[in-house]
């Protein structure tokens, strides 16, 4: 997503406000899914508003299925076509930004008796995707890619069922899991995916919601495993607020001393929340209520008061679970104070190298920062302030914005409205809290 639109950060001293966030990134994506694999209408409450989530949709109706928006209230209504019923598409099916369209599609399509072609964009067409080729392979699917890479061909498996595997995940990715046990349901006999490092479970709580048996097994490594040939049933669903976009308020507040936000109707899924010890650890102020629990998803209230700055250090171990909040925690530097995390390696195959885009924008505002094959290390305070460029990456534009917040000069985040990926009002929200 190459873009020129720059936005200017001012220094602030604190943030202060209620909120709530845009619905859940990764349940949106899910919930379409299913619903579009379900008997019967779907109504989706809460559907996640950025360009991401918007890819599933289009490239959900290039398959047939009929998908009414109701894009000011946030619902969608998707008329299921039922498992395997998916229509062969006339055209490509272009994934935009967003690799959790590509990989779990893939899973979906892998199992119809068509063949289809999905495309990304620049960023999207780097990223690696034999991860999902491999697995899908194993169950008898047909893809051609470039050298693992999109634009996949799926070949469609005609007259026969892909086989059911039992697959060791070979990185830590909710998205390959995701993708294989979607195929599942479309396979002959039991699909079973382990994984060393416990991923977002929201797959498997989207399948129990739409009726979907799926059994669990945790001593040790984490195991999941779907019988094919469930039918899945429309449903009512309200999506949870997007606890990776509420981690920019949740950090700000604790990298600012005398801050307090309030974010309610927010997802508290455990697999999501690694957040919350992270800046307690920090010296934040901390207090999570769960409201209620919906479709297998508890949700409520964060509220996160800033009292000191300390330093940090993520481990190997706990990058999984917090794999989409460390370009955020980054900016907990930003009052001064020393940020280091190892073992994540992952963040170079995301929407950009989120280690070299992080270091770089971070030095440009004037923080010391190092890079390593497998982390970073950022310390502060922030300096003067600069330019940063998001490099077409969401989560690098909120982070490097929240970090200026701290810098004793003006800043410019260049490429700034990628945050229209997850979350397309983030730059009036801050305008807001910081008020
Ligand atoms: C996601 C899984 C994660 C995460 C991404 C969303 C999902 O990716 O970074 O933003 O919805 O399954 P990986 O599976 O590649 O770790």
């Amino acid at each position: 997503m190459p873009s020129l639109t720059a936005v200017t950060i001012r220094p602030a001293r604190r943030l202060t406000g209620r909120l709530r966030v845009p619905g859940d990134k990764s349940i949106s994506h899910r919930y379409a899914l299913l619903a579009a694999l379900a008997e019967g209408r779907s109504h989706l409450a809460g559907y996640a508003p950025g360009a991401d989530c918007r890819s599933t949709l289009d490239c959900l109706r290039r398959l047939g299925v009929e998908i009414n928006e109701d894009t000011a209230a946030h619902t969608v209504v998707v008329l299921g076509r039922g498992l395997g019923q998916l229509g062969s598409p006339a055209a490509p099916l272009d994934c935009g930004n967003s690799g959790t369209t590509m990989r779990l599609l893939a899973g979906v399509l892998a199992g119809h008796a068509f063949s289809s072609r999905l495309e990304g964009d620049r960023s999207l067409s780097r990223r690696p995707m034999r991860r999902v080729i491999a697995p899908l392979e194993r169950m008898g699917a047909r893809i051609d890619s470039i050298d693992g890479h999109a634009p996949l061909v799926i070949h469609g498996i005609h007259g026969e069922r892909l086989r059911a595997i039992a697959y060791a995940a070979d990185a830590p990715s909710a998205q390959i899991k995701s993708a294989v046990l979607l195929a599942g349901l479309h396979a002959d006999g039991v699909t079973s995916v382990a994984e060393a490092a416990q991923t977002r479970d929201h797959t498997e709580r989207a399948l129990e919601a739409f009726g979907a048996a799926i059994a669990r097994a945790s001593p040790g490594v984490s195991t999941v495993s779907v019988a094919g040939g469930q039918r899945l049933a429309g449903r009512t669903l309200s999506i949870p607020g997007d606890f990776s976009s509420a981690a920019y308020w949740m950090v700000s507040a604790a990298a600012m001393p005398g801050s307090r936000v309030e974010i309610s109707d927010v997802g508290l899924n455990p697999t999501r929340t690694a957040l919350v010890g992270v800046l307690e650890r920090f010296g934040a102020r901390v207090r999570v209520e769960v409201s209620g629990t919906e479709a297998g998803e508890p949700r409520g209230t964060v509220i996160v008061e800033g009292d000191r700055t300390g330093a940090l250090a993520i481990a190997p171990a706990e990058v999984a679970a917090l794999i989409d909040e460390l370009p955020a925690i980054a900016a907990l530097a930003a009052r001064g104070g020393e940020i280091v995390v190892h073992g994540a390696a992952e963040l170079r195959v995301k929407e950009s190298d989120r280690i070299a885009t992080l270091v770089a924008g971070f030095r440009a505002l004037g923080f010391s920062a190092e890079e390593r094959p497998d982390g970073f290390t950022i310390r502060g305070p922030a300096g003067a302030g600069g330019v940063a460029h998001a490099q077409g990456d969401h989560r690098m534009a909120m982070a490097f914005a929240i970090a200026a917040l701290a810098a004793s000069g003006p800043s410019t985040i260049e490429g700034a409205d990628a945050v229209g990926i997850s979350y397309p009002d983030f730059f009036d929200t801050l305008d807001r809290l910081i008020a």
